[in-house]
């Protein structure tokens, strides 16, 4: 029986609905308050128990390797200083081992994946993206590698979205369910219209994969967009191999999106014990006065 150990975080893409903040950082670099969303990431993989976790990073993304690497002016200061607790902080990422490889032009997620190959080697894998932060009391990963635990199969996961907005997602064409929340399915279509839209079923962004998709993906034409799509592949896999989808019943934050983005940041910060109280207190200040205004 097979375990999967290992994870990717593609972060080589080039985050075009940040501009200008994304011009000279990578979009994964961008907090949640006072956390970068890859450290969530990175995080929900550890909790998960990966073992070991490639980054694939592109141009401009140096940011993130020093993110985790070790600060010693920073920290030295910090310990002259007496802050304990920021030092614990800096200190619990510089702790983290990552691997990192740059995908040279940004081709699609499918191509991101492709740059993984030779890191995941004949093992089961999964496929973490950063526009995605998951609450749950297991982790969405974990919840992934316990079906493969039962199935040795590909499993996405997905998550019920409203249906005007399937254009925004890959979206499953499930054929019956195996067990509570675990669908077979028959095929993935990449964005389609509200009326084209097989079902609700949003592919959301955690992936166990098995390795042969590295054989699909080396052949893998551009698809929407012009981009070599993970999709597009797993479709192919599908045809040889079961794949499954597991839906997330948990808490979901888009912060790949603007409005997403901002939204997690205030409902985090509604949670951060320095800001709680004083954010709270600016919300319903800020509502009342629009309220006025609107009299
Ligand atoms: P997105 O579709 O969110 O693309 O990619 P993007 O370029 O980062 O952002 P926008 O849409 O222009 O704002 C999903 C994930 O796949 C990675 C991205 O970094 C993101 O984590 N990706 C995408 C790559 O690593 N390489 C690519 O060529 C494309």
């Amino acid at each position: 029986m097979q375990k999967v150990r290992k994870a990717i975080i593609p972060a080589a893409g080039l985050g075009t609905r940040f501009l200008p903040a994304t011009k000279a950082i990578a979009k994964e670099m961008l907090p949640i308050v006072d956390k970068p969303t890859i450290q969530f990431i990175v995080e929900e993989a550890i909790a998960s128990g990966i073992e070991d976790i490639l980054v694939i990073t592109g141009k401009g993304k140096r940011p993130i390797e020093d993110h985790f690497d070790a600060n010693l002016e920073l920290e030295q200061n910090l310990r002259a200083k007496g802050k304990k607790e920021l030092l614990a902080l800096v200190e619990e990422t510089t702790a983290i081992k990552l691997h990192f490889i740059r995908q040279k032009h940004p081709r699609g997620l499918g191509d991101a994946v492709l740059q993984a190959k030779a890191f995941v080697g004949n093992e089961p894998f999964v496929v973490m993206l950063g526009d995605d932060l998951m609450e749950d009391t297991i982790p969405l990963t974990k919840q992934l590698m316990n079906d493969f635990d039962v199935t040795q199969s590909s499993t996405l996961a997905v998550m019920k979205v409203p249906h005007e907005e399937t254009s925004r997602y890959g979206i499953i064409n499930p054929s019956g369910k195996i067990e509570k929340g675990l669908y077979n399915v028959t095929d993935f279509v990449e964005k389609p219209t509200p009326e084209e839209a097989p079902s609700d079923l949003a592919i959301i962004g955690r992936y166990l994969l098995k390795p042969e998709i590295f054989e699909i993906l080396e052949h893998q034409a551009p698809g929407a967009g012009g981009e070599i799509q993970l999709t597009d592949a797993i479709n192919t896999l599908n045809n040889t191999q079961r794949v499954f989808a597991r839906e997330f019943l948990g808490q979901r934050y888009d912060v790949g999106d603007k409005l997403g983005f901002v939204e997690t940041n205030i409902l985090y910060g509604l949670k951060h014990p320095e800001i709680k109280d004083d954010l709270k207190k600016f919300l319903i200040s800020l509502v009342a006065e629009m309220d006025t205004e609107k009299k």
